[in-house]
Order: C-alpha cells, then sequence, then structure tokens
C-alpha cells in the first residue's frame, strides 16, 4: 500500500472561527468560501446565531448578515472548541454582551484565565468556575491595556484584540513569540486600525462597523500535515496538497519535515486575501530525527502528535522542548502521545515539556486511547498504516472536530 494523489482541503479552522466572528462585526453581507467543515466551527456559527447574527447556506458558501450582537437567551455552548470560548469571550466583552459560555468535558477542564486575567484588567465583570468553563460575562465599560502576556497564544492575543475594538483608547498586546497571526492580518483587511511593532500589536476602538468579507478560505495546513506524513513514512507515496495555506506563522511543520530529509517540492505560491497559498509536493525518502525547541513551538504547535509519529520513523534522536503547552489542549497531548506510542512499542520518553524518542522503530498495532482528541485520533491512524498488526481507536469519530472526511479522504489516497 502506498498514499498517491491529489487533495485539497476543506478551510483552515483558525481562519474559518475569524472569518465567521469578524463577518458578524461587519456592516453589509460577507460570503465566506471553504469554510472548515470541522465541529468546532459549527460551534462558534451556533454561538453567533444565539447572539442574533443571521447566517445562511449558499450552496456551498456561507452568508453572514453582519449586525447588532443582542444577548443570547441560553448558554452558549463552545463544544469543544477553545478558539470559540476564548475568541468569543474577547469579541463579546467588546461588544458589551452578557453571556454565560459553557462546553463539553474537555473544554471544560481547559484554563480561562489567561483570557479573563487581562480582559478584567480591561474592565470585564465576568464570573468563572475557579478559571475554567462555565465562564459568565456581564456588560461592562473597557477601557484599554498594554498587556504582556506571558505565554505566546493566538488565543490570548486576538482575545485581548477582540475586546479592544470596543474598549476606549487604544489596546496593546505583546507577546513573548509570535503566534500565528490571522486576527492581525484579517482585522487590517477589514478596516480595523491596528498596527504591529515587532512582537506588539495595536488596535483602537472601532469608529465604524469592520467592512464585509469576501473569502475564499485556504486548505488547513494542521489537516493537511496527517496526510503529509503519511505520504513521508509509507515507502513509494506521492500527494500533492492543492491550496494550502502557507502562512509564515502556521509553516513550521512544513520546515521540520524538509529538515528531517522528507522529500518536498512547493509547485507554486501565491497570495490571496493577504495570506500565502501553495501547492505543494510531498514523497517518501528516508527521515532523520531532528530537534524542536520553545522557539519554533507556536509555529507547529497542533502538528506535534504527528511530527511524535514521524519521529518513530526517522533515524536518530528526534528531541521536542518548550512545548508545554501542549498539556493543555484538547487533552494532555504530551501524556496522550507517549502513553499510545509506548503501547505500540516505540522507544519515547515523556518530559514535562515535551519528549524524546529514538528512531526508527516497527511500531506494532494496538488499543489507542484518542481522550477524545481529534489529533490524536488521526496521528494514530496515520501511524497504523506503518504498523504490523491493527491500529484500533476508542473514538474515531473523534476526527470530525475539524475534519469529518479524515477517514474517506485516506481510503481514497491509499493505493
Ligand atoms: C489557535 C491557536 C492555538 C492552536 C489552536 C488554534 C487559534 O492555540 O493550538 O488550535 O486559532 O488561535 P493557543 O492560542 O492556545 O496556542
Amino acid at each position: 500500500m502506498a498514499i498517491k494523489g491529489k487533495i485539497t482541503f476543506p478551510g483552515d479552522k483558525s481562519i474559518s472561527h475569524r472569518a465567521l466572528m469578524f463577518a458578524a462585526l461587519a456592516d453589509g453581507e460577507s460570503r465566506i468560501s471553504n469554510l472548515s467543515t470541522g465541529a468546532d466551527v459549527q460551534s462558534t456559527r451556533k454561538c453567533l446565531e444565539a447572539c442574533g447574527i443571521q447566517i445562511e447556506d449558499d450552496g456551498d458558501d456561507v452568508i453572514v448578515a453582519g449586525g447588532q450582537f443582542s444577548d443570547p437567551d441560553n448558554l452558549l455552548d463552545c463544544g469543544n472548541s477553545g478558539t470559540t470560548t476564548r475568541l468569543l469571550l474577547g469579541l463579546l466583552a467588546g461588544q458589551g454582551i452578557n453571556a454565560t459560555l459553557i462546553g463539553d468535558a474537555s473544554l471544560s477542564s481547559r484554563p480561562m484565565n489567561r483570557i479573563l486575567d487581562p480582559l478584567s484588567k480591561m474592565g470585564l465583570i465576568a464570573g468563572s468556575n475557579d478559571g475554567k468553563l462555565p465562564v459568565t460575562i456581564h456588560k461592562s465599560n473597557l477601557k484599554g491595556i498594554d498587556y504582556h502576556s506571558p505565554v505566546a497564544s493566538a488565543q490570548v492575543k486576538s482575545a485581548v484584540l477582540l475586546a479592544g475594538l470596543g474598549a476606549e483608547g487604544k489596546t496593546t498586546v505583546t507577546e513573548p513569540i509570535l503566534s500565528r497571526d490571522h486576527t492581525e492580518k484579517m482585522l487590517a483587511g477589514v478596516g480595523a486600525h491596528i498596527s504591529i511593532n515587532g512582537l506588539s500589536t495595536t488596535i483602537s476602538k472601532l469608529k465604524a462597523q469592520l467592512n464585509p468579507i469576501h473569502i475564499t478560505v485556504p486548505g488547513d495546513p494542521s489537516t493537511a500535515a496527517f496526510f503529509t506524513v503519511a505520504a513521508a513514512i509509507v515507502p513509494d507515496s506521492e500527494i500533492t496538497l492543492d491550496r494550502i495555506l502557507r502562512n509564515p506563522t502556521r509553516i513550521g511543520f512544513y520546515g521540520a519535515l524538509q529538515k528531517m530529509g522528507a522529500g518536498m517540492d512547493c509547485l507554486e505560491t501565491w497570495e490571496e486575501a493577504g495570506e500565502t497559498i501553495g501547492k505543494l509536493k510531498v514523497f517518501h525518502l528516508p527521515l532523520k530525527g531532528i530537534t524542536i525547541t520553545k522557539d519554533d513551538v507556536p509555529r507547529l504547535i497542533d502538528e506535534l502528535p504527528i511530527i511524535a509519529i514521524l519521529a518513530t520513523q526517522s533515524e536518530g534522536e528526534t528531541e521536542v522542548r518548550g512545548a508545554e503547552e501542549l498539556r493543555v489542549k484538547e487533552c494532555d497531548r504530551i501524556y496522550a502521545v507517549c502513553k499510545n506510542l509506548k503501547t505500540m512499542g516505540a522507544d519515547i520518553e515523556e518530559l514535562d515539556d515535551g519528549f524524546i524518542i529514538q528512531g526508527p522503530t516497527h511500531l506494532k498495532g494496538a488499543e489507542i486511547e484518542t481522550f477524545h482528541d481529534h489529533r490524536i485520533a488521526m496521528a494514530f491512524t496515520i501511524a497504523g498504516l506503518v504498523a504490523d498488526g491493527d491500529v484500533i481507536l476508542d473514538h474515531p469519530e473523534c476526527a470530525s472536530i475539524s475534519y469529518p472526511e479524515f477517514y474517506d479522504e485516506l481510503e481514497r489516497l491509499a493505493q
């Protein structure tokens, strides 16, 4: 069996959430094509609808009628989605909305003080379950702040900037290492007053509504990473990824893969709506281990589970450090990766802030605990392609959080 063919992906999850939210703030009708098909983005859509924003399907496109937000009648259910929760907290705080946000068991165990701390410094009156969901926010008069975030997190940065759209004066966020910059790029594109100075971004209170958005969301590079690794580790494989987002803050994984020696040709790149997009060919070649440090992490944070699988098929040592944020994702991804890879026979050492893998290993089939985490489910399905015996996931359906078509597409390309 080899992995062969051409594949395009539904829209990038991070850009999809933001496109819906910024369209909701716009004056008039926005059209979004190739929106992410994952359940997380549906959570954002449903929450916005519950706050009075009209969103309709038009064929494969989504039409958003931007307008006034209103207090939701019911609890806002953010499902499994950290991005929905954290960005909405900032956005709704800036719009003076009273609301209570809830989520599933995984989301309800994730830290929200990283958002609530800066927002309360801005004047937001909020209550939480000891820094976790449910979180209730009350209409408050916000004022701009100069916030230095202790974590390199696009969710923190975006939440503060979105609150800043409704805060008196200017709001500045400085982060320790640059995280994904879609909020800055997209807000600048729809008329917000935003300026960037190194690691600091400053936004001013909105004087008029944003301009409507017309966007075809580029393919999700984090989803594409699973297929990329499949092609890199299964002998005789070659795939072409078309219309993939190539934003520099998102392609750390592709740089790492290149350093590991995978066959990779960038066939084409172009600019669209302020983002770089590309067409990429990936093929199997012998791989070698690499070191990933704290500075690399924000650009490949979501790809670390699949990088661990890649490392088991690479000659020598792969060391990942400075990735303690992985412990507060949809599950504790350091633990989940180490536990499951050990069951498959890999040589992996768990660190507080990452892991060390010695490769290559011949993986064996095993029962995998996904912890209901989409990226763990997809990463271990790919590991199964090179394992002796079957890989059996306890909850394969959780892949639909970001990519409902994952198993069908993998089957189509496996020849
Ligand atoms: C995201 C930011 C990252 C990432 C998540 C999506 C975003 O989270 O892991 O999948 O869209 O802003 P952090 O901001 O917590 O690093």
